[in-house]
């Protein structure tokens, strides 16, 4: 079937009370691995593409094997923009054929955050694309975006429903204690606040940075209302153990399937386990 928007299945999920992982991709190995899980998991899916990947693999190059993923797959898939970084370039993605936009204006003072991403909804709205938003400020390194510690602004819930009300985004990205990369230490969430912004915010909430957290704590999260959970850094960590042990294994191996054909199997297996985990297996 054709690539679907985000809020199609996030309403999906909202109804039935289980996140759906969105999941990076940078070549094809890794949207195939995620689009394999998918299928063997009979799970919704999102793919989404970060500053980083865009540059690396380039954003026809993405849209257009993920389109042809969605068209061969049995199971509902979106492709979404991860962390855009202006008007510009969420008109590029939707030209593309991104399903789903992430603006992030987190950077900039509220008004300003606001306007971008209540025209970035204008434009996106009309041809049927979902658009999530970020208020707070999530810690960590996604690839060019990075956030360092003392930075870090959690949530605020009423001005998080005023964020939401105002500028009509889909989903809203929360910062509740998580942040991208591996962790040094346990994250701690603060679950009391992500209740109470649930409780003020009318669209499904984001879970950024969730690689790392415990099973507990992101079963906890989808029950207080998450229903988009992004997962990076551990797929990137399957597919450089994978090479790694490969590599140890037989120095004299070369040919580019032998190594990233176990690869894309370890990173398959990751997002299998996160499907059940976030409760979207089984739910397509
Ligand atoms: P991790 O790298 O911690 O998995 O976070 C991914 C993410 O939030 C992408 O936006």
């Amino acid at each position: 079937m054709p690539l679907v928007s985000g809020s199609t299945l996030l309403a999906a999920a909202d109804k039935d009370g289980y996140a759906v992982g969105a999941f990076n991709v940078n070549n094809l190995e890794s949207l195939t691995a995620i689009v394999s899980a998918a299928e063997g998991e009979r799970s919704p899916v999102i793919l989404q593409a970060s500053q980083g990947a865009i540059k690396y693999a380039g954003l026809e190059y993405i849209a257009a094997m993920a389109q042809v993923a969605a068209a061969r797959a049995t199971v509902p898939v979106a492709l979404n923009l991860d962390h855009g970084t202006s008007f510009t370039q969420a008109m590029q993605c939707i030209r593309a054929g991104f399903t789903a936009v992430m603006v992030d204006g987190s950077r900039l003072p509220y008004r300003e955050n606001a306007a971008l991403v209540s025209r970035v909804v204008e434009v996106a709205h009309a041809v049927g694309v979902s658009v999530e938003a970020e208020l707070g400020r999530i810690g960590g390194t996604e690839d060019d975006v990075s956030v360092a510690e003392r930075e870090e602004v959690f949530t605020d819930p009423e001005a998080a429903a005023r964020f939401v009300a105002e500028t009509g985004c889909d989903a809203l990205a929360v910062a509740v204690g998580t942040a991208h990369g591996v962790y040094r230490g346990e994250p701690k969430l603060d679950f009391e606040r992500l209740a109470a912004i649930d409780r003020l915010v009318a669209v499904p909430l984001v879970l950024h940075g969730a690689s790392g957290v415990p099973d507990g704590a992101i079963r906890e999260a989808v029950r207080l209302g998450v229903r988009k959970i992004n997962i990076d850094t551990e797929i990137r960590l399957a597919f450089a153990a994978s090479v790694r042990s490969t590599l140890a294994a037989d120095g004299s191996v070369y040919d580019p399937r032998e190594i990233l054909g176990p690869a894309r199997q370890s990173m398959e297996e990751v997002v299998r386990e996160k499907m059940r985990l976030f409760g979207s297996a089984g739910r397509a």
